[in-house]
């Protein structure tokens, strides 16, 4: 009786072994096989001003996020937002002149983007969620890529592979899987205007869905409880923050919103209250009043979900608080930019030949003094005399590390 009921046992756990072995050796092979026959679709860049100019907007709102390196330039870095145990994944330095942009040909990026299948034929999970770039779109991007932006200028080293681990494997490979059978082009852009449509497509892109969503998957947008927040992310000082509801829900989403309510949380990154939107959710300052006004029309469409926000995060900071500032340099994330072991810690020296003046109008509205630069601007959360106090610390500071 009892050999019996071992040997059962026996050949269920050694059937379970095969199961398990089968479905990682699957995983690998998956992840791990060239996709270097699947089609390159025939897109080409579209040069004209506006293309240009869109294809800019999407490259500073989608790639350097990724991409970027300490210099500013899309020269690639170690994503350590990622969580460990997915493995160790690098971004590709773009402006290389061996293994870069320059060298690969439209058909070549529109694969990468479309699919996630890289020059050499690897699959790069990371690049994946482009598919939802319509064909206007990749060529914006290709056409603003051909102008050679300083973002691109020739520099920097190769970037070591994205190393997967096997927790990382099996995941990607169960939950997103590859999927290369769509079709190569006629993906549609819609044409921008204040729609429902259009903002769907750009929540889509934007992938509003994918931090405010809670749980992992692939296809978060049909999630019944989508934008209903709740999902779990850090913020720049390492503490655990929670993305919240934006459903139409008027307790506990954003139904309450007005439109200019909503393009000043998103674009200008300041609550109906008064209070700044905290990092990871992005700055969308490159969005324009349409883009704003669409994704609004197009959340308005979502079902309401009602479901309290969680708190967390580092502490809330009111546009315009009177705290020293000392404080402010953490809570409003310069830190996360100019602190130790941030990408841009040796930036701030530019203040130190400047007057207090100079530096409190560069904190408060970086981009009228340099289009284009990275700095965000802090004139919703400062007043001038705020901006004033935190520049003279800022140059102290500048001045310390400089002795
Ligand atoms: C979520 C992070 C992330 C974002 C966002 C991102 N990339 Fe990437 N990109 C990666 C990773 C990771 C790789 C692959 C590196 C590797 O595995 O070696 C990669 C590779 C590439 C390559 C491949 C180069 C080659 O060898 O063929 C190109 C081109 C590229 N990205 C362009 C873009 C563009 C354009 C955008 C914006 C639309 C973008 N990326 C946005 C992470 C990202
Ligand atoms: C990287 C993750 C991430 C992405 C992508 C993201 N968000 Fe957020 N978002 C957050 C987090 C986290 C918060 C909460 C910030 C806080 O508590 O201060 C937030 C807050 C907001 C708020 C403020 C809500 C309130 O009640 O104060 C709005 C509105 C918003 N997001 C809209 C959007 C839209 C629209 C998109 C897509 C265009 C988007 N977010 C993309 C993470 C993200
Ligand atoms: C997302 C990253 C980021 C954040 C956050 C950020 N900065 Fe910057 N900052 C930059 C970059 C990039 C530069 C270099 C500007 C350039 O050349 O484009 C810069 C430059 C500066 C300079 C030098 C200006 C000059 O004239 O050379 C000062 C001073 C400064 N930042 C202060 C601040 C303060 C204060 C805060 C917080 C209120 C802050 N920054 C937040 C990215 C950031």
């Amino acid at each position: 009786m009892r050999i019996r009921t071992w040997r059962f046992v026996g050949s269920a756990l050694a059937g379970m072994l095969v199961v398990v072995a089968a479905w990682i050796g699957r995983s690998y092979w998956v992840l791990g096989r060239s996709y270097a026959d699947v089609q390159k679709p025939i897109i080409v860049a579209d040069h004209s001003a506006q293309a240009v100019a869109r294809g800019k907007m999407l490259f500073e709102t989608l790639c350097i996020e990724c991409h970027g390196g300490n210099d500013g330039r899309a020269t690639g870095r170690v994503l350590d937002e990622v969580p460990a145990f997915l493995g160790t994944f690098y971004s590709a330095n773009l402006a290389h002149p061996e293994t870069g942009v320059h060298r690969r040909s439209d058909a070549e990026i529109a694969r990468v983007l479309r699919y996630g299948v890289l020059a050499d034929g690897r699959f790069s999970p990371a690049m994946s969620a482009f598919g939802k770039l319509g064909d206007a779109d990749v060529a914006a991007l290709l056409g603003f890529i051909r102008t050679q932006p300083p973002q691109l200028a020739p520099g920097g080293q190769v970037q070591p592979r994205t190393q997967l681990s096997v927790v990382g494997t099996l995941l990607i490979a169960s939950v997103g899987g590859v999927n290369v059978d769509g079709p190569a082009v006629g993906v549609p852009t819609p044409v921008k205007e204040a729609s429902v449509e259009y903002g769907r497509y750009m929540a889509n892109v934007l992938d509003c869905a994918g931090c405010h969503t809670a749980g992992f998957g692939s296809a978060k947008m049909d999630d019944p409880e989508a934008f209903a927040g709740g999902f779990e992310l850090t913020d720049p000082t390492g503490t655990k923050i929670w993305s919240k509801n934006i459903t139409p829900d008027e307790e506990t989403g954003i139904g309450r919103f007005s439109v200019d309510d909503f393009a000043d949380a998103i674009t200008r990154g300041v609550t109906p209250d008064g209070y700044l939107v905290r990092k990871p959710m992005p700055l969308f300052s490159g969005l324009d009043r349409i883009d704003a006004e669409a994704l609004y029309l197009f959340l308005r469409t979502v079902d309401k979900v009602k479901r309290q926000n969680r708190p967390g995060g580092h502490p809330l900071e009111r546009a315009h608080s009177g705290d020293p500032p000392e404080t402010l340099f953490v809570n409003l994330g310069c830190a996360a930019c100019h602190g130790e072991g941030g990408p841009y810690r040796g930036e701030i020296v530019g203040a130190l030949d400047k007057s207090d003046d100079d530096v409190a109008a560069w904190i408060r509205d970086p981009q009228s003094i340099k289009p284009g630069t990275k700095m965000p601007a802090f004139g919703h959360a400062l007043d001038v005399e705020q901006a004033r106090a935190l520049a003279r610390f800022v140059k102290e500071l500048a001045r310390q590390r400089g002795s």
